[in-house]
């Protein structure tokens, strides 16, 4: 994992080069704030791995790694408005600090300047990343659309939910591997199955995600627990435990879930102990591993070292332990 570490650093020295706070300070200030929270920087660091493993420099992917990770707090600004969250990486989150309209223009500009890295590449490779970007870009805004929408939906199935966070979370983690994989000029196959891999680990981390909100350690997660109960959020742990519940307590979750409490303590721990009794929850860590394994299997087919293979394949595992 030594090579982590140096992924990190040179990112940390790169961003601090191109995040700076200027004029307008109002505008830019926040941009600084998010970023220096840090974060796992799960997705740069991808890349960067990904375009090492193939045998190139790795401080060639720097920009484009950075564009996914200012992409990334990009969209976790605007998420925080619209999940009307307080939280993020145990601080405030931006519109809590600032206001609703610094979080949404702070943001925009964070999309700009990421779009913006991908100049520092010669033509061909800025077309190939660029499209590959404005199409997962796209894909993450439909994903949220789709989240938004189930909030008041009561049909969601399960395959629309794995669809719905494949689009908002999964595409974004899939663009990551594949673009280390064409900074370093590798075959198509091994830039598609790249992809794969990212996307495949991404929905295992999304749904990780949606459990460490149920179940994870307030000390440690650095959001708000419960937050996706109090949105009514048709995560993997609620559409299961309709599954696999009774009749009648489906009909008592249901109902709970087209409320918004004033105080939502009770219904935070009705829904915990319900997606627990039920089997929902662990039902839940079954699939994390599934994808997981999905994931692992795709990487065999990656034309990349042993050693390399089971780097990722331990990154992966890591993730899935995590509770940050
Ligand atoms: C949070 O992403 C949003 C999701 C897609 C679940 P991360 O868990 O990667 O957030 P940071 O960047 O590490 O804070
Ligand atoms: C966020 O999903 C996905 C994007 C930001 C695109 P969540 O709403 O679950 O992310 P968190 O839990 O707020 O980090
Ligand atoms: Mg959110
Ligand atoms: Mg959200
Ligand atoms: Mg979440």
């Amino acid at each position: 994992m030594e090579g982590i570490e140096n992924y990190s650093k040179a990112l940390k020295a790169y961003l601090s080069e191109v995040v700076t706070v200027k004029e307008p300070v109002q505008l830019y200030e926040p941009i600084k704030y998010i970023v220096a929270l840090g974060g796992k920087r799960l997705r740069p660091i991808l890349t960067l791995m990904s375009c090492d493993f193939f045998g190139a420099d790795f401080k060639k992917a720097l920009p484009a790694a950075l564009a996914l990770e200012l992409f990334h707090n990009f969209s976790l600004i605007h998420d925080d408005i619209m999940d009307q969250a307080p939280l993020r990486r145990g601080q405030e989150t931006v519109h809590h600090k600032w206001d609703l309209n610094t979080g949404i223009l702070s943001g925009d500009a964070m999309l700009i300047l990421a779009y913006q890295l991908f100049e520092e590449y010669e033509p061909t490779k800025f077309s190939e990343l660029a499209k590959l970007f404005s199409k997962t870009a796209l894909k993450v805004c439909e994903g949220q659309q789709y989240d938004v929408d189930f909030e008041t939906r009561i049909d969601v199935t399960i395959p629309e939910y794995i669809k719905m966070i494949e689009y908002k979370t999964a595409v974004l983690l899939g663009a990551a591997m594949n673009m280390g994989a064409i900074v370093a000029d590798t075959s198509n196959t091994c830039k598609e199955n790249s992809y794969e891999f990212g996307r495949n680990l991404g929905i295992a981390f999304q749904l990780q995600d949606d459990y460490l909100d149920c179940f994870g350690n307030p000390e440690t997660f650095g959001k708000q627990i419960g937050g996706d109960i109090i949105a009514n959020k048709k995560t993997y742990l609620y559409l299961k435990t309709l599954q696999y519940c009774s009749p009648s307590e489906s009909e008592q979750l249901i109902k709970l879930f087209s409320e918004t409490p004033e105080n939502p303590s009770d219904k935070i721990k009705f829904v915990k102990e319900i997606y627990q009794s039920s089997g929902a929850a662990e039902a839940s860590i079954q699939e994390i591993l599934n994808y997981t394994e999905k994931a692992n299997a795709i990487l065999e087919q990656i034309n990349i070292t042993e050693d390399n293979k089971a780097v990722l394949r331990l990154f992966g595992e890591k993730l899935m332990k995590r509770n940050v």
